[in-house]
């Protein structure tokens, strides 16, 4: 058992921290924050480790793995008080650190989100690193738990996002400890209610937990040209969002267009555009003519680099999507989706596409998808019912009341 005395923190009086190292398992961690009183106010103990990806000087990538946290410190962690939100901020290692935040609301608390950062300039952990520097994943997890109930999770937990993999397991956390007893009153995760036969008893009154993860956001809209000796040929805005199942797991990955090139070439009766960057190999549209008039999106061809180290490939020459005249654009500004295949799909985002007859490096005319121009279209239908139905009740009244006053003046 390992005790730190930190520093006093303004407003909250000595913190004491005791860590008590390899108590059940040999990875597992704890922590045990107490404040002046030398009464527990926040408790944890789980287990983790991390997968990041990097791009090497040579622009091949490789995976690094974190799972030793032997010489933990926790500087910075903190019960909360009036002004500040409670935070485990952990180090390890060369140059990890890992915080999580808390939030209290009337009769719960949240599990806010869960920040870990790493550094590439360290060249013994990320040896060859392209970009060096200190890089930070930031996940929003909103884990809604009942006041002076434990949270517990013994099922895997897996977050996924930008270029780092994080897993939970075995995780007990309460923050905001009462009377400095931890409470035996467990509040299981999803996962974990599934697994036991007992039901827990978890009060009516308490608002039920928002573990549904958070909807990704939305991508980031790109713009993508392919140029020719005649110039501009090709034209695509758009965002995109990839969605690969594998597993029944489906990971959700938006292009930044900061990081993506586009390349590709213009014939006659085909056209690519090729996308790629630092975690798509290659995402290949491939447009195509049809019937002489229109062109379509016939040809998606992606291999995309994924989190764990391993290609995700897969092709479709068969599809039929955003089916507009030859010398206009195909716009859908509404979420839309490619279906690649079953394991694969593309969502988009405020598209504009002109594979075919571009002048001047200008988009033509747009020919917009259903889903956009039904308001568009259902918008002035409505006004032009109101406006046809508020003209017969004036021209019913102006008759009833013309044959009133001519009935009138005949009867005397
Ligand atoms: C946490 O530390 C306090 C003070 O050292 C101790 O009384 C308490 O039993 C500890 N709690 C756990 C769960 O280890
Ligand atoms: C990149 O360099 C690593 C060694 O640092 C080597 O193993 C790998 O084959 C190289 N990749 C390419 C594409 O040259
Ligand atoms: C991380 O933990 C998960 C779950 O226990 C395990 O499946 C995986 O192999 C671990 N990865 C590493 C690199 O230790
Ligand atoms: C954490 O605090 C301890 C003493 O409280 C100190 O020795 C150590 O250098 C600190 N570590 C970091 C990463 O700040
Ligand atoms: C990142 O690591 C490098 C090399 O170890 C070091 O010089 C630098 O100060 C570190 N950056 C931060 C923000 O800790
Ligand atoms: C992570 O994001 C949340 C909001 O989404 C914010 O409250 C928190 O301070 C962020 N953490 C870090 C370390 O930036
Ligand atoms: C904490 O102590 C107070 C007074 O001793 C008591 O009223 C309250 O119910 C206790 N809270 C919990 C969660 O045990
Ligand atoms: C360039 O334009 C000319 C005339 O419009 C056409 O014949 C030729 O095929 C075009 N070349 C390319 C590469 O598109
Ligand atoms: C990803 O694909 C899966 C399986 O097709 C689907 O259930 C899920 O809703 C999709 N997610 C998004 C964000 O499109
Ligand atoms: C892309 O670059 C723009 C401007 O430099 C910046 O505002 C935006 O946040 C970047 N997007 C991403 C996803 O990094
Ligand atoms: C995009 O192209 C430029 C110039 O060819 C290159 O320097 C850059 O590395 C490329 N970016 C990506 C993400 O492939
Ligand atoms: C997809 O693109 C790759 C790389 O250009 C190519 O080798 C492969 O044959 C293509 N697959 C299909 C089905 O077109």
């Amino acid at each position: 058992m390992v005790c730190f005395r930190l520093s006093p923190v303004p407003g909250s009086g000595l913190l004491m921290l005791c860590l008590v190292l390899g108590a059940v398992s040999s990875y597992a961690l704890e922590l045990n924050l107490t404040n002046s009183e030398k009464a527990t106010c926040l408790y944890a103990k789980w287990q983790m480790n991390f997968t990041i990806r990097y791009e090497t000087t040579n622009n091949s990538h490789k995976t690094v793995s974190i799972s030793d946290f032997g010489a933990a410190t926790y500087n910075g962690s903190f019960c909360g008080d009036d002004h500040n939100d409670p935070q485990i901020v952990m180090q390890f290692g060369s140059g990890f650190s890992w915080i999580v935040n808390f939030a209290k609301e009337s009769s719960s608390y949240l599990i806010n989100s869960i920040s870990f950062s790493y550094n590439t300039s360290d060249t013994t952990t990320f040896p060859d690193a392209k970009k060096k520097g200190v890089l930070t994943v930031n996940d929003s997890v909103g884990f809604q738990v009942p006041l002076n109930d434990i949270f517990r999770c013994n099922s895997l937990s897996t977050l996924e996002k930008d270029n780092v993999v994080q897993h939970y397991w075995d995780v007990h956390v309460q923050a905001f400890v009462q009377n400095g007893t931890v409470s035996t009153k467990e509040f299981l995760c999803d996962k974990d209610k599934t697994l036991t036969t007992t039901v827990p008893v978890i009060p009516t009154s308490v608002p039920s937990p928002t573990t549904t993860p958070t909807p990704k956001e939305k991508p980031e809209t790109g713009s993508y040209s392919v140029t020719s000796s005649n110039g501009t040929c090709l034209l695509a805005n758009m965002g995109l969002q990839l969605n690969i199942t594998q597993d029944k797991v489906a990971s959700v990955i938006n292009i930044n267009p900061n990081t993506t090139n586009a390349t590709g070439n213009c014939h006659s009766k085909t056209a690519l555009l090729r996308l790629s960057g630092s975690n798509i190999k290659y995402l290949d549209f491939v447009f195509a003519v049809k019937n002489d008039n229109r062109f379509y999106l016939k040809e998606v061809n992606v291999s995309v680099y994924l989190v764990n180290g391993s290609v995700f490939s897969i092709a479709n020459n068969n599809l039929s999507y955003w089916d507009a005249p030859l010398g206009s654009s195909y716009m859908c500004n509404k979420e839309q989706t490619v279906s690649v295949s079953g394991a694969f799909q593309i969502n988009t985002f405020n598209l504009r596409v002109q594979p075919f007859s571009v002048m001047e490096g200008k988009y033509s005319t747009a020919e917009e998808c259903s889903a956009d121009s039904d308001l568009n279209f259902l918008i002035p239908v409505a006004v032009g019912v109101a406006l046809g139905f508020l003209i017969i009740v004036v021209f019913i009244s102006y008759m009833i009341g013309r044959r009133k006053s001519r009935t009138g003046y005949q009867s005397v």
